[in-house]
């Protein structure tokens, strides 16, 4: 009898301590029989995977954390076929966008451009005092194009209407820490052209930059498209 108790509850113990390697569950990857199996070696971007058992971080200069970061262009470089224009009427604009015949070859306008402020307070408010005027012209399929970027990466957070009130701090049991600015108060009315872009360049303390999100054309589409929300 003694035996068949110490048998059973053997048998138990084995299967319960089985039973703990391997379930996966939310964030459980549950068994791996090679280390490599649900944490990949291989750097995958915007991902960052550290697992003990890969040996990476240890045998490389790059870390993982650094490689998995949203890379940028070479400092002082434009990407092949981009750039970005100053709006200066609209047969500039069509000039790089291919349709005047002095230069056919069309670069699209989604570019880039230097920004060589620094990710300072100084420099925040240096930024909206020397960028005053946004270089795209407002259009009605410009705001359309800014409607669905404005909702993806920035109305989470701001709200559709713009009012801080986004899903993320809306939710019930949200656990969201901080307020996001409310872009439709007046101070941000007043707020000039520079310190949304150096917003969306650089964020600010909890918001991330969106800089590698949208293109120079973009974000200034989604400033346009802010400047909508305030007018209603
Ligand atoms: C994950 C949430 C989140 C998202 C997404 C987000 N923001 Fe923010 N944003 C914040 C928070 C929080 C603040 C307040 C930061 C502070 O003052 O500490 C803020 C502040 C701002 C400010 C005010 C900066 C200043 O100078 O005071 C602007 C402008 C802004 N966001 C624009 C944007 C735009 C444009 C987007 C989309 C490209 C965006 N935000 C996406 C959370 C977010």
């Amino acid at each position: 009898m003694k035996y068949a108790i110490g048998a059973i509850l053997g048998v138990a113990l084995f299967a319960w301590l089985f039973s703990l390697c391997s379930p996966a569950g939310k964030n459980k990857t549950g068994h791996e029989y090679f280390p490599d199996m649900a944490h990949p070696v291989s750097y995958e971007a915007n991902l960052y995977s550290a697992y003990d058992w890969n040996h990476w971080d240890k045998d490389n200069l790059k870390k993982t954390a650094e490689l998995s970061q949203p890379k940028g262009k070479v400092a002082g470089t434009v990407p092949r076929g981009y750039t970005g224009v100053y709006y200066n009427g609209a047969a500039e604009l069509d000039k790089v966008r291919g349709k005047n015949a002095a230069n056919a070859i069309a670069a699209p306008v989604n570019g880039q451009a230097p920004f060589y402020y620094e990710n300072t307070e100084e420099e925040r408010l240096r930024c909206e005092q020397e960028m005053t005027v946004n270089p795209f012209p407002v259009t009605k399929e410009s705001l359309e194009k800014a409607k669905p970027l404005y909702d993806i990466y920035c109305g989470i957070c701001h709200g559709e209407k713009g009012d801080g009130q986004g899903w993320l701090v809306s939710m019930t049991d949200s656990k969201y820490p901080a307020q996001p600015k409310n872009l439709i108060a007046d101070d941000m009315k007043a707020a000039g052209e520079g310190r949304y872009y150096f917003a969306i360049m650089y964020g600010k303390n909890v918001m991330g930059s969106y800089a590698d999100k949208l293109s120079f054309e973009e974000r200034w589409q989604v400033i346009h498209y802010i400047r909508s929300l305030q007018a209603k």
